[in-house]
């Protein structure tokens, strides 16, 4: 199978997940849009709604006919389920390639769980080969690169880039990621930061992830 195809089963296999009558929360990227195109299409009058984490997702999730809430107009939330750049096997990620990992981690948070649907490129034993977005305030961009720098990391603006959110995005490249918890709780001290696409406070919970022999789970 090829990425498309792994992606397009990982998108079949989350279904089993969604409970009926629930409003699901929706990542952003290619993965979260095939899954919206083939296997959340399939079962859209199961679901109550949805709550999306970008622009492109919530364009996508409309011409399907899926209904959109508002984050702040449902109280709790079932289930997010969403891809990711990197994932290691304690289930902590790396997102943000896309640019939405402020959304990403708002709704995340505020699922009870979150399922991560990947195919198998983006299982790694460490994280860090992917560089780590970190959306700033625009103002800090000097400040939150020195300290980078100071961390042994080679942080890249984001060309052409302003988030849904009015800020710019730094990729950090060559960081030492030995402890993801550690290092995300750093980077989010730094007045600036708005987000750090690190995700290890809240990982998944479970990973669906989509190989040429098939689905593989793993579970906090
Ligand atoms: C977007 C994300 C995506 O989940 C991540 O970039 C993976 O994207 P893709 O499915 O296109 O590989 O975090 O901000």
């Amino acid at each position: 199978m090829n990425q498309d195809q792994l992606k397009k089963s990982v998108g079949y296999a989350v279904i089993d997940f969604i409970p009926p009558g629930s409003i699901i929360g929706i990542g952003t990227g290619t993965t979260i849009i095939n899954f919206i195109t083939h296997a959340l299409k399939s079962i859209k009058h199961i679901i109550k709604g949805t709550v999306s984490s970008s622009v492109i997702s919530t364009t996508y999730l409309k011409r399907e006919g899926i209904k959109v809430f508002d984050l702040n107009q449902i109280s709790s939330l079932v289930l997010y389920i969403d891809s990711a750049d990197e994932i290691n096997s304690n289930l902590e990620m790396i997102k943000g390639g896309g640019g939405a990992l402020t959304k990403e981690k708002i709704i995340s948070n505020f699922a009870n769980k979150f399922i991560c649907i990947v195919d198998e490129s983006k299982k790694v034993e460490y994280l860090g080969k992917f560089p780590v977005p970190i959306e700033i305030i625009p103002l800090s961009y000097n400040y939150i690169s020195k300290e980078i720098i100071k961390l042994g990391g080679i942080p890249v603006l984001r060309q052409n880039i302003v988030t849904e959110n009015n800020n710019i995005i730094i990729d950090v490249h060559n960081l030492d990621i030995s402890n993801p918890l550690n290092m995300e709780n750093f980077i989010n001290s730094l007045p600036g930061v708005v987000t750090v696409g690190i995700f290890a406070n809240r990982t998944a919970d479970i990973a669906l992830i989509g190989t040429n022999s098939g689905i593989k789970t793993m579970r906090k």
